[in-house]
């Protein structure tokens, strides 16, 4: 029987997209940036199994150049870069990486959120520029975490490990969004209304996934409920933020800083006036980025592109009705 072509949209660590090639006819993009559009659209062609990243885009007009996809597996937990409902139309399975990500990204939070609080980035260039004069009483000050309200946007699986963390600083906790009573026994953080919360809270962390609801679900008018103390951090999507009200708000000073790992667009200019404020930091979309977590997530991307092409149901689908009803 012949192998089943996929195509692989990059290398994956450990070079483990090189498992594939038992088991598949393997393709796969062998530079560092994604495959460009065209490019994309040609490997599609023949493949019956493609292994994306979060930045190929998976849309009606892909789909139309690939007649014999079978299983689109997404290396990652967020799936906005596909047309899920285009997928589903044609019966295709659409895999995602949940799970094995969530540590790795809530460490991520909790280091933007200590890093933005006690402005370590300022504070080590400070002394790499040679500007270290001596110990005094204003030097670098910033703001307490222990003691202090997080709100967290979103109470998911990466919101719940950040309020766990939170909760080893001593942090008073709020959420907002889909009421989870079992999560909050856990983490003891309390439902209130985005208002509520951005009202009341010195670092608000957003823990939600990109869709028409949520884009832009921070801007200028979040943005000024917020304490001018207080400091925004964004680990999920760079669109759930209005990124132009974001530079203003932070311009007049209010809230008082954000940390951001994700931008709109990514990756974001150098030229952004963003990065030209003391009181912001950004990060280049790194929440997953350890060796441990990457390579869990390579794993399961694989074991969900072997899934669908063996026609079974993949461990993680956004999409499970494809497969019709459970047995
Ligand atoms: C995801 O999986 O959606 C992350 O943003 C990648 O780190």
């Amino acid at each position: 029987m012949p192998k089943p072509k996929v195509f692989v949209a990059r290398a994956l660590p450990g070079d483990l997209h090189l498992t594939l090639a038992d088991a598949t006819e393997l393709d796969f993009w062998k530079d560092e940036l994604p495959p460009p559009r065209e490019a994309l659209v040609r490997a599609v062609a023949q493949a019956e199994g493609l292994l994306t990243l979060i930045t190929d885009r998976v849309d009606e007009e892909l789909l139309r150049h690939a007649p014999r996809l079978r299983v689109v597996s997404n290396m990652g937990v967020g799936v906005d870069n596909i047309d899920v409902a285009a997928c589903s139309a044609r019966r295709i399975p659409v895999g995602n990486t949940p799970g094995v990500l969530t540590d790795a990204t809530a460490d991520l939070a909790f280091a933007l959120l200590l890093a933005a609080a006690r402005r370590l980035p300022e504070a080590a260039e400070l002394v790499r520029a040679g500007r270290w004069g001596t110990w005094y009483p204003n030097l670098m000050l910033g703001r307490d975490v222990h003691g202090s309200t997080l709100g967290i946007v979103g109470l998911g699986k990466i919101g719940q490990a950040v309020a766990q963390r939170a909760r080893g600083f001593g942090m008073r906790l709020l959420y907002t969004g889909r009421p989870n009573p079992e999560a909050e026994a856990q983490t003891g953080a309390r439902l209130v209304s985005k208002e509520a919360l951005l009202a009341d809270s010195d670092f608000v962390s957003l823990h939600v996934p990109l869709n028409a609801k949520t884009r832009h679900y921070i801007g200028a008018e979040e943005l000024r409920l917020m304490k001018p103390t207080a400091i925004l951090i964004n680990t999920a999507r760079g669109a759930v933020v209005d990124q132009r009200a974001l530079l203003e708000a932070l311009v007049r000073g209010r809230p008082g800083g954000a940390a951001i790992d994700v931008t709109d667009p990514e990756p974001m200019s150098p030229d952004d006036p963003l990065l030209k404020l003391p009181n912001a930091i950004v990060l280049p979309h790194v929440g997953s980025a350890t060796d441990q977590t990457r390579a869990k997530m390579a794993q399961l991307a694989i074991d969900n592109l072997l899934a669908g092409l063996a026609g079974q149901r993949l461990a993680h689908c956004v999409n499970p009705e494809v497969f019709g009803p459970a047995t």
